[in-house]
């Protein structure tokens, strides 16, 4: 059994011109102590997979399918349930740490009021844990700026409080939802690094939402590849990166800058992705597929294994593309 078992998972929102289906079946399994990047373009559904995983969906968003943690179904289930699994077990940093720190309180009355609510901490035993967090998150002089208030951090040191405030009561699963998007390329560079250590000390398993496959390039061992709402494709890190077999993981790779290809100009994917409020019959990617026929505004075969740990979705074969 694995850690976290999603199997068709859909969201959808009310909304005033027509309802939005933003996730439309995806199905994936996170092992323990393993680390799975979601990567997709933006609007692709990255973020409401993981909300709806958590019962974070807004008002107008209904989950349906099925998800597991540890075996149990947490998909919809009642705060007592959620609450506690939020609180201990997963872990969530957003890209914007200003989310969820408080601008009003010191960092650590909000990293201490959390050890105190969850873990019953008294306040020196509180501190005492934030401070080693801050070490773990590689803050220097932790014990100084512990005292500061959010502002006074820079991004990337605010994106690092806010890894030790999810990471407080060692979670089994640590998400990323687009965690390094607002920091300039050195700074991703480092938090990418910090992340990977983290997982690997703390042992827990890594989930790494991004629209920039160059990002997870080092860190992930697993990519998961969302367009539309749905799977396009997914597989081992290095060998989807080596010999990606979807058109759209093909497109997404070559707009990667390449420090060896400097030269080159970058192939984005030309046109947009679609319109989630639309139903979508056939492929999501037909309109911007080279390899598009009229078969793929018609169907779209399901997401199927191709080769060991290798799954895609495509009308056309691997041999094909090649
Ligand atoms: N509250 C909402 N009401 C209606 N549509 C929404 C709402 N929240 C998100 N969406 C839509 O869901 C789709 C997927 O969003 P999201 O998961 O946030 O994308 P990503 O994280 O991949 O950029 C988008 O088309 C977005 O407009
Ligand atoms: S199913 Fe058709 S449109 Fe979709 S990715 Fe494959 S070839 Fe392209
Ligand atoms: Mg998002």
């Amino acid at each position: 059994m694995a850690l976290l078992e999603v199997r068709n998972l859909h969201v959808r929102f009310k909304a005033q011109g027509g309802d939005v289906t933003a996730v439309r079946g995806v199905d994936f399994d996170l092992e323990r102590g393993e680390t799975l990047a979601i990567v997709g373009e933006s609007g692709s559904g990255k973020s409401q997979t993981v909300f709806a995983i958590l019962g974070l969906l807004a008002k107008n968003g209904q989950a349906s399918g099925s998800v597991r943690f540890e075996g149990k179904e947490i998909l919809n289930a009642p705060p007592r349930t959620l609450n506690p699994i939020r609180a201990n077990r997963i872990g969530i940093v957003f890209q914007d740490p200003m989310t969820s720190l408080n601008p009003y309180m010191r960092v650590s009355e909000q990293l201490e009021e959390v050890l105190i609510f969850h873990k019953g901490m008294g306040k020196r035993e509180a501190r005492t844990e934030s401070l080693r967090m801050l070490d773990a998150v590689q803050i220097p002089d932790a014990r100084s700026r512990i005292t500061l208030y959010p502002h006074e951090f820079s991004g990337g040191m605010r994106q690092r409080v806010m890894i030790a405030m999810a990471l407080l009561c060692r979670p089994d699963i640590l998400i990323g939802d687009e965690p390094t998007t607002a920091l300039d390329v050195t700074v991703q560079a480092q938090i990418m690094r910090l992340l990977s250590d983290l997982q690997r000390d703390f042992g827990m398993a890594l989930i790494l939402i991004t629209h920039d496959l160059g990002v997870v390039a080092g860190a992930a061992e697993r990519v998961m590849v969302l367009y539309g709402g749905q799977v396009m494709e997914e597989g081992p890190a290095r060998d989807l990166f080596a010999a990606p077999s979807h058109p759209y993981t093909q497109g997404l790779l070559r707009s990667i800058p390449r420090l060896d290809r400097q030269d080159e100009r970058l192939a984005s994917i030309p046109g947009n992705p679609p319109n989630m409020a639309r139903q979508i019959k056939g492929c999501p990617f037909a309109p911007r597929c080279p390899h598009a026929g009229e078969d793929c505004l018609d169907h779209l075969a399901p997401l199927s294994a191709f080769a060991p740990g290798r799954a895609r979705a495509c009308n056309r074969s691997v041999e094909a593309l090649a």
